[in-house]
């Protein structure tokens, strides 16, 4: 048995849906932890593209179980659109291999109006967020108002909370100019929804632990990046759910101790989506290149990616707080033809200087990165598979990266494909 947890190192965007797709071939059931339709996990199998935000990426291989665990914020609507796609596709998501978590918290149309207003009405001080209702959910979650999974089986749980719910947040709307939330068409909508979904709730604290016992192997997958966790990532341009591989326990109910690997993710590169500090950027042709070639463009809400040279610091500080056992190393191809390459190795701030990516962002936002140059390797390697067979000027850059970061690579990731992966060592 082993039970591995998938997460992000940077901010977002690293390739965890690809890795995780890959893995899911050596896992019984793959499982989603926390964040919400936020998340845009990109899979290409052939020539078929898949792009989930709520279903676990392990969903795509049709002998899987995938599982939505109570620390996701889940948006019923969503999550009947992103199953009726499958279905469309052949993929098939019963509710024997689909199970949705009793106590996950429910993303509801006002949760994306504040969300939306706030943003609006922040002007520079927005976050940027992906404008999905998840922080105002979480808000919700955490002041124990939610409206979770397991009401919607109770025709009168779902009044008395919604009648509490309408009554937080309309006082909310009036301050932001919005309508009252109409009730009882929001009460029929849910109900409607209740009647598709019902069936894939139930309880997976218990589902998993009885796996535990079996000895199957379950894969976690993370959402977001490490940069990007409520504590601490680059607060307040953060999403609003503990991103860290600790989640992966109490966001779907098994003990912290049944997790035994940790696999960070990490692009070859930095990028990041929305608002918020990030030293390492780049506003010359290499970030315009980087872009280009790395295809950098959101998922979720088609926003540029902003792109920058590879943060060693704040690598090596998530493999740290995330238990990290290994790495993969992804979208190393896009650096082939690159004739100089630059790494991240600290910060300065006039005459200071930071070994390590600081917590305030005030400070954060005040960095000017201390670079190493390394030598660009100017030859493709794009789809290769094998270590011996990378060029010695990128397997020069891999090693740097391991020293830098204090962590093994496991996993190499040379094109979106499957196939187009090095692996190293088995992460699990
Ligand atoms: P996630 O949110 O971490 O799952 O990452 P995204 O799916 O949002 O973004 C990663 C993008 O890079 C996707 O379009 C992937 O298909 C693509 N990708 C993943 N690994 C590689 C790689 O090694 N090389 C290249 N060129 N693209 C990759
Ligand atoms: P995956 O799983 C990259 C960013 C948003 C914004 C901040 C807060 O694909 O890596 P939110 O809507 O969560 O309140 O927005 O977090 N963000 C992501 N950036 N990848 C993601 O997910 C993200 N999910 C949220 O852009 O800056
Ligand atoms: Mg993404």
């Amino acid at each position: 048995m082993s039970n591995l947890v998938v997460i992000g190192t940077q901010w977002g965007d690293e390739g965890k849906g690809k890795i995780v797709d890959l893995l899911s071939a050596e896992a019984d059931t793959i499982v989603r932890f926390q964040g919400g339709h936020n998340a845009g996990h990109t899979l290409v199998i052939g020539d078929q593209v898949f792009k989930l935000s709520l279903l676990p990426s392990g969903i795509i291989r049709n002998n899987k179980i995938a599982v939505i665990g109570n620390g996701v914020v889940l948006d019923p609507w969503k999550l009947l659109e992103e199953i009726e796609q499958l279905n469309s596709r052949g993929i098939k998501v019963s509710s024997d291999r689909l199970i949705i978590s009793e106590n996950t918290p429910l993303i509801l149309p006002f949760h994306k109006d504040l969300d939306l207003l706030r943003e609006q009405k922040a002007g520079s001080e927005k976050i940027g967020t992906t404008g999905r209702g998840i922080g105002p959910a979480y808000e919700d979650k955490v002041g124990r108002r939610a409206l979770r999974t397991g009401d919607l089986k109770d025709i009168n749980e779902v009044k008395r909370k919604l009648n509490v719910i309408k009554a937080h947040h309309n006082i909310l709307r009036a301050g932001l100019g919005a309508p009252c939330i109409d009730e009882e068409e929001l009460f029929n909508e849910l109900m409607t929804v209740a009647k598709k979904i019902n069936d894939f709730i139930k309880p997976v604290w218990k589902l998993l632990n009885d796996q535990i016992a079996k000895n199957k192997n379950i894969l976690f997958e993370g959402a977001q990046g490490s940069m990007l966790d409520v504590d601490f990532g680059t607060y307040p341009f953060v999403t609003s759910s503990s991103t860290n591989a600790a989640a992966a326990a109490f966001g779907s109910g098994i003990a912290h101790n049944k997790i035994n690997s940790v696999l960070g993710i990490t692009k070859a590169y930095t990028t990041r989506v929305g608002e918020g500090p990030m030293p390492t950027e780049l506003f010359d042709d290499i970030g315009q290149h980087l872009a280009e070639e790395g295809n950098e463009k959101g998922t979720v809400t088609g926003r540029d990616r902003r792109c920058g040279w590879f943060d060693a610091p704040i690598v090596r500080r998530s493999c740290l707080l995330n238990g990290v056992t290994s790495l993969a190393l992804t979208k190393i191809d896009v650096l082939d033809r690159l004739e100089k390459i630059k790494i991240c190795v600290g910060y300065r701030v006039g005459k200071e200087e930071f070994s390590d990516f600081p917590i305030t962002t005030s400070l954060a936002n005040r960095l000017t990165p201390i670079y190493e140059e390394i030598d660009g390797w100017n030859s493709s390697t794009v789809g290769l598979e094998k270590i011996d067979q990378m060029p010695t000027k990128a397997r020069a850059y891999i090693q740097r990266i391991e020293e830098l970061t204090e962590s093994k690579i496991s996993i190499v990731s040379t094109g979106p494909e499957r196939n187009q992966t090095i692996f190293i060592t088995n992460p699990f």
